[in-house]
């Protein structure tokens, strides 16, 4: 039994720094990063950062804000004597920083416009690596006898490498709920039994992961792609980087992703592929660090340059191929020094297409650079299906009218093309993240039906990408790892009846039109028969299989959220353009249904603060599925930051020495 005092020491600190926080990772007034509780690849590369804080007031205040210039960091294997971190790990003494921040406590004090100040000493070690496996004790000394620790593990080698190349698919914002929902669009039951599925539904591993961040239980897409990658747990926005108390993007302590490691140890070809602008966080997170993802320009050089500056690590070379949206951050502007990187690239070797068709054409044996909007690349629906769309799309260089863009499918199978032909010929491995960024993008804006498409097209995706790589002798030698950083409170709960939804005057009227249990029915989207190259019966509509042939029919899917904006249900294809569910007068005025959107639906009232304008990223866990060498590794309940360990356990990247573990067919 815990004793009351104990009780209530437990129950006080988590009160403290729950909306707000002082610095995350950091509930003492010392913070060590990387935080208690770490795990690392061994020989995985990072940074270390120590600070001592004085708050001036508040409840936390010490020493009337001034911080104890005496402190130390000791590391120690599991039983063994502490030594200085210099010492342990052969790194010289770092120059102390000294500066200060301020941040609330909580509501009642951001109301009061009450800040606390907190002054700070801090030190950092750039550029180390831990080599043996086994758990590591760390302690921090500081402010006069206070004292933080960290308890830090190296995971065990590999003895063999099981995959030579690996790609790795984040369905952003994929919940299971809408795997099960995309399904049901677009594969026929008969009695109940469905006669074709998914290919996701094919994987022979499959498995689930958490994902909290490292101080918040919800993430957004830097921190759990970070997770992903690093097999760090990080802070919302922070990009493989810990959120410092500096407040700034640029000299966060930093961990090394798998992609880096791989480049490092192996030599291997990496190639980014997302349906996002590209230095969106998900694609970021392949190489690039930093505690705030929106630094953009940062981001791209990083892409080009990687870790670089006071913290530079290795010479990372470049990615050998980034293909996506986001031309604007590419265009010279003050941001990066009036410079285009357009021609910056090709002055790197990187070929450039603006286009699929010159997607197309990209020789397979150079690096390459395909930006094909400014902005998300269109959705599958707007690519496919609803055209007209695009005529809004924006072009790389600027202009309405980008029809002649890749989806998903096109950018990953060209991107195999010339990883592979050029890791051939230098004899190494190659690894490639490919993102449907939309199904994210979409569900936050509540338009249902485009994020199915692209999750669908996902699917399709990664049924061209298995057919691809068995075409070109790859599919042995690799993994294909298919996961979601984070879900969304979606879920589906009846059919709606379309037609006798708009003939109803009030709202409340209005919803009798949704069939619950039995009254659902079955699904009225049209997949008519088929057959597939692999002779499975599939239902193939226009746009391949696995698509429906109609977006709007009478009786569609009605659906419901655990967080949303004021906002009209219609349960009817937005046909138009993308949904925007709630609109404000002014900057300064909360989000409120948007009069232009789904008019002939029912008002449901926001669940969230009036400054969202947009749903939100909800606590469930989500999905992986695992295809080729390796695969087994993805089964069961895990956390994000485990498919890290396992994706180094594949590609046997984990080093205690310069030995590499052989790659065994
Ligand atoms: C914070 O730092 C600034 C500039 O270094 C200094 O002027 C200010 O007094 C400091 N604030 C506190 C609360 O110590
Ligand atoms: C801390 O002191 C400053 C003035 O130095 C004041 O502005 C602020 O409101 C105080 N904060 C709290 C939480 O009391
Ligand atoms: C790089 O290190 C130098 C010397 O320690 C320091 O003056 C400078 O501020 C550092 N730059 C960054 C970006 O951290
Ligand atoms: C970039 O262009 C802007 C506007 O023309 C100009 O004000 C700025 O000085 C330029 N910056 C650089 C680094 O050349
Ligand atoms: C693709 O882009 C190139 C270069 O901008 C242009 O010449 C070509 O017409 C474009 N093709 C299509 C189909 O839009
Ligand atoms: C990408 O799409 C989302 C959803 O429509 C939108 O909120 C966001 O602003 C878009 N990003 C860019 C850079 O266009
Ligand atoms: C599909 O069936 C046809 C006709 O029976 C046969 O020739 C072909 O080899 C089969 N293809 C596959 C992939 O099984
Ligand atoms: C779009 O939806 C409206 C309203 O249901 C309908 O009248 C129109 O025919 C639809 N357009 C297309 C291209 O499907
Ligand atoms: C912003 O919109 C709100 C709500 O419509 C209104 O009350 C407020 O006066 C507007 N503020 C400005 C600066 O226009
Ligand atoms: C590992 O390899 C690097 C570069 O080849 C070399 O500098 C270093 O001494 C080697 N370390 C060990 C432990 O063999
Ligand atoms: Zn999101």
């Amino acid at each position: 039994m815990l004793s009351n005092v104990l009780l209530l020491a437990l129950v006080s600190s988590s009160a403290l720094a729950q909306s707000f926080r002082r610095t995350g990772a950091c509930p003492k007034l010392g913070c060590v990063f990387p935080p208690d509780q770490t795990d690392f690849i061994a020989g995985q590369t990072f940074d270390i950062r120590i600070e001592a804080q004085a708050p001036v007031n508040g409840t936390e205040a010490y020493n009337g804000g001034k911080v104890d210039p005496e402190f130390s960091l000791h590391i120690g294997g599991e039983g063994a004597e502490l030594v200085p971190i210099t010492q342990f790990l052969g790194v010289p003494e770092s120059t102390v920083s000294s500066y200060n921040f301020t941040y609330f406590e909580d509501y009642f004090a951001q109301d009061a416009g009450a800040r606390t100040p907190v002054n700070v000493l801090a030190k950092s070690y750039r550029n180390v690596q831990l080599h043996n496996p086994g758990t590591y004790r760390v302690v921090f000394k500081y402010n006069n006898g206070m004292t933080t620790e960290a308890k830090w593990c190296v995971k065990p080698l590999a003895k063999v490498a099981k995959a030579k190349n690996m790609i790795f698919f984040v369905g952003d914002g994929m919940a299971t709920s809408m795997i099960s929902a995309a399904r049901l669009l677009a594969h026929k039951t008969i009695n109940g039994k469905y006669q074709t599925t998914l290919k996701l539904d094919e994987a022979p591993a499959y498995g689930s992961q958490m994902t909290h961040s490292l101080d918040s239980f919800i993430t957004d897409s830097a921190n759990s792609a970070s997770a992903l990658f690093t097999g760090k747990k990080m802070t919302v926005n922070g990009l493989n980087a810990y959120t410092d108390s500096t407040g700034r993007g640029f000299g966060n302590p930093a961990v090394e992703s798998v992609f880096e490691m791989f480049r490092r140890i192996t030599g291997g070809q990496v190639g980014i592929v997302s349906k996002a602008y590209i230095a969106d966080a998900t694609p970021a997170a392949v190489c690039a660090h930093t505690a705030q993802r929106a630094q953009y320009t940062s981001i791209i050089e990083q892409y080009l340059n990687g870790i670089s500056g006071n913290q530079s690590w290795f010479p990372w070379g470049g990615v050998d191929l980034l293909f996506g949206g986001g031309a604007e951050d590419f265009l010279p502007g003050p941001g990066n020094g009036n410079v285009s990187q357009f021609e910056r690239w090709q002055q790197f070797g990187y070929q450039l297409g603006l286009n699929n068709t010159q997607l197309q054409a990209f020789d397979n044996s150079q690096r390459a650079l395909g930006l094909f909007t400014q902005g998300n690349i269109s959705t599958w629906l707007d690519q496919n299906v609803y055209k007209n769309a695009l005529d809004l799309a924006v072009k790389p260089r600027g202009g309405r009218g980008a029809y002649d863009q890749p989806g998903l499918k096109q950018m990953t199978t060209k991107a195999i093309d010339i990883l592979s032909t050029r890791a051939k010929a230098r004899g190494t491995g190659w690894t490639l993240m490919s993102e449907a960024a939309l199904i994210d993008k979409e569900m936050h804006v509540q338009d249902v039906d485009r994020a199915l498409g692209d999750l669908l097209e996902l699917d399709d995706t990664v049924r061209a990408t298995l057919e691809h790589l068995k075409e070109i002798g790859e599919l042995d030698d690799t993994l294909v790892v298919i996961t979601a950083d984070h879900g969304h409170g979606f879920d589906v709960f009846g059919s709606a009846d379309t037609k006798y939804l708009d003939a109803q005057t009030t709202d409340r009227a209005k919803r009798n039109a949704v069939g619950v249990y039995e009254q659902s029915g079955l699904s009225a989207y049209q997949v008519p028969a088929g057959v597939a190259p692999n002779n499975q019966t599939i239902f193939k509509g226009p746009n391949g299989p696995g698509f429906p042939v109609n977006w709007d029919p009478r009786y569609t899917i009605a659906h419901g959220w655990s967080a949303f904006p004021d906002k009209r249900e219609d349960f009817q294809v937005n046909n138009q353009s993308e949904r925007v569910p709630a609109i404000r007068a002014n900057a300064s005025a909360g989000f409120f249904f948007n009069p232009a959107d789904n008019q002939r639906g029912f008002s449901m009232s926001g669940n969230i603060g009036g400054s969202n304008g947009q749903g939100v990223h909800s606590l469930v866990d989500v999905p992986i599925y695992a295809f080729g060498p390796g695969h087994e590794l993805f089964r069961g309940v895990m956390g994000n930051v485990d498919l890290a360990f396992r994706v180094a356990e594949a590609l046997g990247l984990g080093r205690d020495s310069n030995v590499t573990a052989p790659y065994k067919k």
